[in-house]
């Protein structure tokens, strides 16, 4: 639900005296190791409700050490991504989605509802300012990431009553290292998320919550966790993105029962794969059938969505002890992977209107 705005003619803007340089074409961009010149910004107080929505220089800012988010971890983020349009003009693949997500994520944290018109304004005001910043490389893109912290600096364990939205950029490349296919580990000690939890919000303790598993299946040669549910039975997602299964005509992924992240890149190949009468199943997804599926060559493909990730084929799967290998691509693969980066980039046919375009051509 969007909140009336105040801010549309009304929106700061401070001027930064030296804009840094830019990374060289060809730069091996990574994953958020690059920031743009300017942020945007917005407060929040009791009395005035959001206010202050400002275009600002990306600098560090300064926090008190006694702010909740410090200690409670009350915050939430989204993940977008924006592309080089015709004319000088930008894109953004299905914003409104992640706005909508945030708005939810907010509602489960205890944040107040977000205006999402003046945000949607200014991130595409920032967007155009920083247009030269849109890497040109296959696979690239300027990775936006809106995030809203608690600040106010009490320690008492509520809901704060202050908060900051800020929206940086980051020129991208692949979030993965390797263009391999990735090896995942099914983990069968620590759980990401449980139902009623927050598994669902995009919030910063689940991420925090992901990290020590991920860390010993990294010193273990795994690429990423893959998350099984609170009874480690029935497989959930892997934290940086969706997990989808594919037998030869049927592509399926776990149904979202409350501890997954509703994924804007896993309902967009859903919707895609419906549109090509592809069958899809949205269902719980033992690990054992998993398993099972792949060593009987019925599961023949694997992969990963997600706004960072994009379409991710899996390598190999490892569970207690035993591994499953497949291609690490595949038919759908391919076509998801075609798809969403040619809606993004403007090369394939938007047929249901995810590509936002904005800006004057010139
Ligand atoms: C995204 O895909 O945008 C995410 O937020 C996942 C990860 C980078 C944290």
């Amino acid at each position: 639900m969007c909140i009336p705005s105040p801010w549309r003619n009304d929106m700061r803007f401070e001027r930064r005296e030296i804009l840094k340089e830019k990374p060289a074409a060809g730069t091996q961009l990574g994953f958020g190791r690059y920031f743009t010149d300017y942020m945007l910004t917005m407060r929040y107080d009791r009395a005035r409700g959001w206010h202050d929505l400002a275009i600002v220089p990306n600098e560090p800012v300064g926090f008190d050490l006694a702010s909740a988010v410090l200690h409670y971890g009350q915050g939430v983020f989204e993940g977008m991504k924006a592309f080089a349009a015709d004319g000088g003009r930008v894109a953004l693949f299905r914003p409104e989605e992640n706005w909508a997500r945030m708005q939810r994520s907010c509602a489960r944290l205890c944040i107040p509802e977000i205006p999402i018109d003046a945000l949607e304004e200014g991130l595409e005001q920032l967007l155009l300012l920083e247009r030269d910043w849109i890497p040109a490389g296959e696979g690239t893109a300027l990775y936006i990431r809106p995030a809203i912290v608690a600040t106010r600096a009490e320690l008492g364990v509520h809901a704060s009553s202050e908060y900051l939205f800020f929206a940086i950029l980051s020129p991208v490349g692949s979030y993965f290292e390797d263009a391999r296919p990735v090896n995942l580990l099914a983990e069968d000690t620590c759980v990401r998320a449980v139902v009623g939890g927050t598994g669902e919000a995009k919030c910063l303790g689940n991420y925090a919550a992901s990290l020590y598993a991920a860390a010993l299946a990294q010193q273990k040669g795994f690429d990423q966790v893959l998350w099984l549910d609170a009874d480690h039975r029935y497989v959930e997602e892997v934290g940086s993105m969706n997990i989808f299964f594919a037998t030869k005509d049927e592509v399926m992924t776990p149904a979202l029962v409350g501890s997954i992240l509703p994924g804007i890149t896993r309902k967009s190949c859903l919707e895609l794969l419906r549109a090509e009468g592809v069958k899809t199943c949205e269902r719980r997804i033992s690990i054992e059938e998993v398993m099972e599926g792949i060593s009987a060559g019925e599961i023949v493909e694997a992969f990963g969505t997600g706004t960072a990730a994009v379409i991710t084929p899996v390598g190999r799967i490892t569970y207690r002890g035993k591994e499953a290998v497949l291609a690490g691509g595949g038919k759908f693969t391919e076509y998801l992977l075609g798809e969403i980066t040619g809606i993004q980039h403007g090369t394939r046919p938007d047929r249901f209107s995810w590509r936002k375009v904005f800006g004057t051509a010139h």
